[in-house]
C-alpha cells in the first residue's frame, strides 16, 4: 500500500533480513543408478505395507544393504555437510543414518502430511521422480497470531512452499519440519529412499547442565527385525 501511494523516495533499497530461517538443503547423486543398486530398488518393491496415502518398503533398513553403500554414503556425506554448515558443532558430535526406508507413490496417491519424531536431520533421495510434476511441499507449523491473505506469497508470509524434485535428487532437512507429497499425476510411481538420522558424541556442556555423551545405537537389538502390523496407520 504504501509503496503505490508514497512520494517518498528511499535510497538505497531497504534490507529486510529473514532471520532465524529454516534450512533445507538440496543437492545431486553424481551419477545414474548401476545394475545392482536397480536390481535391489526392484527386490525391495516386491516387499512393501500401506502408509495413510502410499506404501513403504517393508525393509526399514535399505541403506545397511551392501548394494546401497555408495548411495548410504552420499547420504551420510549430505548429512555431515549439513550439520557443519548449519549447526557447526562445537564438540565432536555426529549425526548417523539410524533407520532408512523407500516410498512409493503410485499415480493419484500421496503422502500425508508428517515430521519424523526421534530423528535429528531427516533426507529423501529420488530413485524415481517426473521433476515437471512432482513436487515435496513444506510447511510452517507456527501459529499465526493475524492471518493476512496475499496474493504475493513469499518465505515470510506463506504457510507452505514447495520444491519441484527429480530423479537423483537429494533433499536434507531437520526432521521437525513438516512435509507432505500432494496427490502425484505423473505416470510413473514415484520411488524415494528416506533416512533418519540421530545423534552420536558430546551435545551440549556439563557447565549448563545440558551435556549429554551419547554412543551409537545398538543395532542388533532384536525387535529391529519386527514386523510392523499391516493395521497400524501412519507412519513417515
Ligand atoms: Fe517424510
Amino acid at each position: 500500500m504504501t509503496e503505490k501511494t508514497s512520494t517518498i523516495k528511499i535510497l538505497p533499497e531497504p534490507n529486510i533480513h529473514g532471520l532465524f530461517p529454516t534450512p533445507v538443503l538440496f543437492a545431486k547423486f553424481y551419477r545414474d543408478w548401476t545394475k545392482e543398486e536397480k536390481e535391489f530398488f526392484d527386490e525391495t518393491a516386491k516387499n512393501t505395507t500401506h502408509n495413510t496415502g502410499n506404501l513403504t518398503s517393508s525393509n526399514r533398513y535399505v541403506l545397511d544393504h551392501p548394494a546401497m553403500k555408495e548411495i548410504r554414503d552420499y547420504y551420510q556425506f549430505y548429512v555431515n555437510y549439513f550439520m557443519e554448515k548449519v549447526y557447526a558443532p562445537k564438540n565432536d558430535v555426529e549425526a548417523y543414518i539410524t533407520q532408512s526406508w523407500m516410498n512409493y507413490t503410485k499415480t493419484g496417491q500421496y503422502h500425508h502430511k508428517h515430521a519424523h519424531p526421534n530423528s535429528w536431520i531427516s533426507g529423501c533421495i529420488y530413485v524415481s521422480t517426473e521433476r515437471e510434476k512432482d513436487r515435496i511441499t513444506f510447511y510452517n507449523d507456527k501459529y499465526h497470531r493475524l492471518d493476512l491473505p496475499t496474493e504475493n506469497f513469499n518465505t515470510f508470509n506463506s504457510s507452505s512452499w514447495w520444491f519441484s524434485v527429480g530423479t537423483g535428487d537429494i533433499v536434507i532437512f531437520p526432521s521437525y519440519l513438516t512435509h507432505m507429497v500432494e496427490q502425484t499425476t505423473s505416470n510413473d510411481t514415484r520411488v524415494s529412499i528416506a533416512i533418519n538420522t540421530f545423534l552420536k558424541g558430546y551435545i551440549g556442556d556439563e557447565h549448563s547442565l545440558t551435556g549429554l555423551h551419547l554412543q551409537e545405537q545398538d543395532k542388533s537389538a532384536p525387535q529391529r527385525t519386527e514386523a510392523r502390523p499391516e493395521n497400524l496407520q501412519g507412519g513417515y
